[in-house]
């Protein structure tokens, strides 16, 4: 799938990423360093180097799951299908520090969803989400997502994709 996943922002899209995009992947990671480790997470994200993300980036499927958000042509964020248990499906994403507080997180969640269903035949969507990440939690409730279990670190929230 070359083409771009459009979503409600008209500048902002989902593109799948390749390994092509690791370097611009990497310096992003690198700048937001800080903001994506706040809340305990993405630990191994900001220790990767560029080689790891290109391997993790090659070889994408006919079907891709790992996406850049791209607003105004500049890679802000990234987010990522996991088929833990098909046709259900995890999803994580993060943004820039810089790309935050315009709804750019919200918009791809629910983009990546209507894809997930329609492409992918998902029909449940998890998230995990920190105790204490409460922009994340803000996000998957815009997007239709539900608490629906606590943890003790973290909450999963859900989105039943059947209509
Ligand atoms: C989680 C994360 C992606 C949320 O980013 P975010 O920018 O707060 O979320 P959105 O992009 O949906 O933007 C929502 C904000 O933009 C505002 N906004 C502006 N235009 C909007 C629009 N068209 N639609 C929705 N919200 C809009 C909202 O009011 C909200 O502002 P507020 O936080 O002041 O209430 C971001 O904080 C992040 O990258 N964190 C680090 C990584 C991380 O924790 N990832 C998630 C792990 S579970």
């Amino acid at each position: 799938m070359g083409q771009a996943i459009d979503t409600v922002i008209p500048n902002l899209v989902l593109r799948a990423l390749c390994a092509s995009d690791a370097p611009a992947l990497h310096r992003l990671v690198e700048d937001s360093a800080a903001h994506l480790t706040a809340h305990g997470d993405y630990g191994d994200l900001v220790a990767a180097t560029l080689d790891d993300m290109v391997h993790a980036l090659a070889g994408q499927a006919n079907e891709p799951l790992c996406f850049g958000l791209i607003a105004n042509d500049q890679l802000v964020g990234r987010l990522d299908l996991v088929p833990v248990d098909p046709p259900r499906y995890s999803i994580g994403y993060w943004l820039a520090e810089d790309a935050t507080g315009r709804g750019y997180a919200t918009a791809a969640i629910l983009a990546a969803c209507a894809y997930a269903r329609d492409d992918l035949g998902a029909s449940d969507i998890y998230a995990g989400v920190t105790h204490g990440n409460h922009k994340s939690a803000a996000a998957l409730e815009r997007a239709g997502f539900r608490k629906v279990e606590t943890f003790e670190h973290y909450a999963r929230f859900h989105l039943s994709l059947r209509t």
